[in-house]
């Protein structure tokens, strides 16, 4: 039977990951985070001091990264490994955040973890959320949503995403970083966050977080007909 492979990009934290998530469960498809294979790397060069301007330290650091998901069934979440430890809060964390967008820049950085997301996404039903992933990575695609949503909104829900795990940021530095993030991802060279052509858009300004979901699983259901 043909697998079928839903790509959900956007700017960041207009919502695309906890979206992903819900649809995937409810789909019963595998979820893919591949910002978390960015942060991970990200984690990875700040630990190591690796120096981003250097390609040939970065192509050594990269030989020693090695990613990974594993199911937490007492979260019902997968979380992000890197090199056998659990990273998933810490990738999470300001100083990721504010490292991420330039070394998802490095065209090396990028070759390595589009490889790794599709061997993770053959011969699965997945949803896979990230920025070129209906561009790049599965440009065939059975569906493509590209999301957005008002930059102050979108802040306003990812400090209260970290406020939830803890994270005290005033909202001017988590607008500041949304934004600066935003102009890197959708102006670098390699692979920049674009709307693929025949992406549906979705503006989750004024939706609910359960408008957005069932928003989105009506096309999928529309578009590839799942019983
Ligand atoms: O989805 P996120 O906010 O966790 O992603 C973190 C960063 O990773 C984002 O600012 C840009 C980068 N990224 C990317 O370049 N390509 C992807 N497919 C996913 C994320």
């Amino acid at each position: 039977m043909k697998k079928i492979v839903v790509a959900l990009d956007g700017n960041s934290g207009c919502g695309k990951s906890s979206t992903a998530k819900v649809l995937a469960r409810r789909l019963k498809f595998i979820y893919i985070d591949t910002g978390a294979m960015y942060r991970a790397v990200t984690l990875f060069f700040i630990k190591n001091k690796v120096d981003i301007k250097n390609d040939l330290d970065v192509e050594q650091a990269l030989k020693e990264v090695d990613i990974s998901f594993v199911y937490n069934i007492e979260s019902g979440k997968n979380e992000t490994f890197l090199n056998g430890k659990n990273v998933e809060a810490e990738i999470r964390g300001m100083e990721v955040s504010n490292m991420v967008s330039p070394v998802s820049e490095i065209s090396r950085v990028r070759k390595k973890l589009v490889e790794q997301q599709r061997r993770l996404g053959e011969g699965n039903n997945v949803v896979m959320d990230g920025r070129d992933i209906g561009t790049v990575v599965f440009p065939h695609a059975d569906l493509k949503i590209f999301m957005t949503a008002d930059l102050e909104v979108r802040a306003q829900r990812r400090q209260k995403e970290l406020k939830e795990q803890g994270v005290e940021v005033p909202l001017t530095e988590v607008i500041d970083n949304l934004r600066n993030r935003d102009v890197i991802d959708s102006s670098r060279k390699d692979s920049p966050l674009r709307q693929a052509p025949d992406a549906h858009v979705v503006d989750t300004s004024l939706l609910t977080f359960d408008q957005q979901v069932e928003h989105i699983l009506r096309l999928i259901e529309e578009k590839v007909c799942i019983e």
